[in-house]
């Protein structure tokens, strides 16, 4: 079992039609640890984890000097390659369960389509890990909950089962994008505790996608801050309320407080910011 789940080297994501970059060539790595990835709207946070998975469109085009997951060589894999990877041993929870379950299916077998994908296991089988899989994520009555379809369930209930689907095959990297900015403000600290209460028993890393700076505080270890994209600070999450970085003081004092949680940043002084370059 490896410990560096992902190293990336000057990662560079670009329009493959005319080459205008838009991930601007960043440096970080992701252990078994929680970092979170936070950064104004359009700073590139979601290309950058969806590079990690394979599911930029084509579109786009990646290059970086390394860029390993599990310690493989991604930048050569084939579709194959990332289907053995994707929903196995990396996997990844959307803003949004609406748009990422599937109505026609039942909640039973979308957190079985995994299983079958990636184990060889029997329907019993199966079935019993997808029990107990939804009962690890906090659903009630799992063998009644499995026959029910996405729209008879809530946000909070389909962001569970999202994460069941997720975790069903123990992965070792969990990437999260704005996981719980879908969701009521009363079930979004649930949510997310409960994401980190399974990472931290599965010894998983995880990368949070976050507007939330005091979620992020409150919750990961590291902090990796995004401006136009490109990293330009790393620090340790509870030192947030501390930050020296000028980009990083501004979005932490202009967080939308506790009320407001999941209303989008206020803009930042761009000539100021401007000026900035990696201090990192
Ligand atoms: N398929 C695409 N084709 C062209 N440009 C894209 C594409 N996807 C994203 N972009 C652009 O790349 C930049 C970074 O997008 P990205 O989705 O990574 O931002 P983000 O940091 O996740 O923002 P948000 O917080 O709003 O989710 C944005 O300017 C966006 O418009
Ligand atoms: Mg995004």
């Amino acid at each position: 079992m490896t410990d560096t789940l992902i190293t990336a080297k000057n990662l560079q994501i670009a329009l493959a039609s005319n080459n205008k970059t838009l991930v601007k060539g960043i440096d970080f790595s992701i252990a078994r640890e929680r970092v979170a990835l936070v950064g104004e709207s359009g700073s590139g946070k979601s290309l950058t984890a969806r590079s990690l998975m394979g599911l930029l469109p084509e579109s786009l085009s990646v290059r970086a000097d390394t860029l390993n997951v599990l310690e493989q060589d991604v930048l050569s894999f084939k579709v194959r390659q990332w289907n053995r990877l994707r929903g196995n041993d990396v996997t990844m929870v959307l803003q949004d369960p609406k748009y990422a379950l599937n109505p026609t299916h039942s909640i039973g077998r979308q957190v079985e389509e995994p299983l079958i994908l990636h184990q060889k296991l029997s329907h019993r089988e199966r079935q019993e890990k997808v029990e107990a899989m939804l009962d690890a994520v906090g659903l009630k009555n799992p063998k009644q909950l499995k026959k029910m379809y996405p729209h008879q369930l809530s946000g909070g209930m389909g962001q569970r089962v999202m994460l069941a689907i997720a975790l069903i095959n123990d992965p070792q990297l969990l990437i999260a994008d704005e996981p719980t900015s879908a969701l009521d403000h009363a079930v979004r600290d649930q949510v997310l505790e409960l994401i980190y209460k399974l990472v931290d028993e599965r010894n998983m890393g995880l990368l949070l996608i976050s507007h939330d700076l005091e979620q992020v505080a409150d919750y990961s270890e590291r902090v990796l801050v995004m401006y136009q994209g490109k990293i330009v600070d790393r620090l340790p999450a509870k030192e947030l309320p501390n930050a020296q970085h000028p980009y990083t003081k501004t979005l932490w004092s202009c967080r939308p407080n506790r009320n407001k949680r999941g209303q989008s940043l206020p803009v930042l002084d761009r000539a100021e910011l401007e000026k900035l370059d990696e201090s990192a």
